[in-house]
């Protein structure tokens, strides 16, 4: 089936790097990328799609109905993939209704609209359309060093307004689903790393903060743990998922990696140490610098992603090391992508107001 996909937040990590993935894979598929371009979003993260021609961007709101409606009908879409969030934890503790807007306001905005044309089109209880939405393994909340991995039947337990919001986002869903035969699939996914992650984000952040010679900020005791999948596995998941999974089931998607977050930061050290041994900076650990803790922070995220592996035969295939690697080779290639990210006005102001608050112990 030739998919007409309608892609929201197609301009940030995930959802361009989704984007490169399907040009690459199925060069057939039409997508629309509507994305509204806040802070997080860029342009220059398309720069260079394979198949230019077969996709179209709108810079716009998910929360904006109307224009949604004219999208779907316009473009025939039979595919919506809601990528589009705010997804900073850190942001959400500093400033919480943006998440509260486009999470969950935007989440139910693009329901009501794909189950209203759908209906028209006597599309609902069927196959031939999918609603496929993006999530975390945040909703689940925190595990003990004791506790066994995060499975899709975890009661929901979100920290931060951010997980909270995601949390909300899903169980809107799950109702559409439920109450209206919308046709639903979601994925609760971990710690994404990868080409054009916005350096906000532990290992982007890491990096460009280690090539120029800023200190690198450890939360608390730098014991915490996440669990670590490259960007182009969780791609390959969405689309098994979408292709093949169950409708009105939820997936998670895991990496199998979990390292402390301290080493994270000393093998990106290691790895600038061996390709940047002439900077001035190295070596690069000697810039780690504990600082005080997120408040909340959660301590331990892993995911049992057996279901997506026995349903689906979905696992990932680049492990930590090697990705680690080819992601810090990424940024090292891409230095102008970098500039151009981090010369945006609100870079700056976020990396002001964070120092400010965990600059000091
Ligand atoms: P990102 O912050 O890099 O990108 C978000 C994109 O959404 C941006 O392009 C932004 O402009 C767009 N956007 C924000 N508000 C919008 C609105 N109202 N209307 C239209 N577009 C809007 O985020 P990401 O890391 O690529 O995450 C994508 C999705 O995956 C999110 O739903 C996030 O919760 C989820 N997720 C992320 C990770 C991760 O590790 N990054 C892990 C699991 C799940
Ligand atoms: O688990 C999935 C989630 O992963 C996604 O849903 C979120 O969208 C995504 O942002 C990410 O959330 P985290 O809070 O885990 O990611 P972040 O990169 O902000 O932080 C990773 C870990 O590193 C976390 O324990 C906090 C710590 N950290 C982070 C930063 C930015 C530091 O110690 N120092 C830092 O400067």
């Amino acid at each position: 089936m030739k998919r007409r996909l309608l892609v929201t937040g197609g301009a940030g990590f995930i959802g361009s790097n989704f984007i490169r993935y399907i040009q690459s894979n199925e060069p057939e598929t039409t997508i629309v990328n509507l994305d509204l371009l806040t802070y997080a979003g860029s342009l220059e993260n398309l720069k260079g799609l394979p198949l230019p021609g077969n996709h179209h961007f709108v810079k716009g709101d998910i929360c904006d109905q109307s224009l949604v409606e004219s999208l779907i009908r316009d473009h025939r879409i039979d595919t919506i993939i809601n990528f589009a969030a705010e997804s900073h934890v850190d942001r959400s503790l500093e400033g919480p209704s943006a998440f509260i807007q486009t999470n969950i306001v935007g989440t139910f905005s693009l329901l009501e609209v794909a189950r209203k044309v759908w209906l028209q089109e006597g599309h609902l209880n069927e196959k031939s359309v999918r609603f496929h939405h993006i999530s975390t393994d945040e909703v689940y909340g925190t595990l003990k060093p004791e506790e066994p991995a995060f499975e899709e039947a975890t009661p929901y337990a979100p920290n931060s307004p951010y997980a909270a919001s995601k949390a909300s986002s899903d169980h809107l869903v799950r109702s559409y689903a439920h109450s209206f035969g919308l046709p639903v699939t979601i994925s609760n996914c971990s710690n994404n790393y990868g080409p054009y992650q916005f350096p906000e984000k532990l290992i982007p952040l890491m990096i460009l903060n280690a090539i120029t010679g800023k200190p690198l900020p450890i939360y608390g005791d730098g014991m915490q743990i996440r669990d670590w999948l490259y960007v182009e596995d969780h791609c390959e998941a969405i689309w098994a998922i979408i292709q093949e999974g169950k409708i009105g089931e939820s997936y998670n998607i895991g990496g199998g990696n979990q390292p402390p977050n301290i080493e994270i930061v000393k093998t990106i050290c290691g790895i600038l140490d061996e390709k940047e041994g002439f900077s001035e900076f190295a070596p690069h650990d000697q810039l780690i610098k504990y600082v005080k803790d997120r408040p909340g922070h959660d301590r331990r995220y892993d995911m049992n992603f057996e279901k997506i592996n026995d349903d689906l035969g979905w696992q990932p295939k680049h492990n930590l090391k090697e990705g680690l690697r080819d992601t810090v080779e990424w940024y090292l290639e891409n230095i102008d992508w970098l500039n151009a990210i981090i010369t945006e006005k609100d870079y700056q102001n976020w990396m002001q107001i964070n120092y400010d608050q965990r600059g000091k112990k």
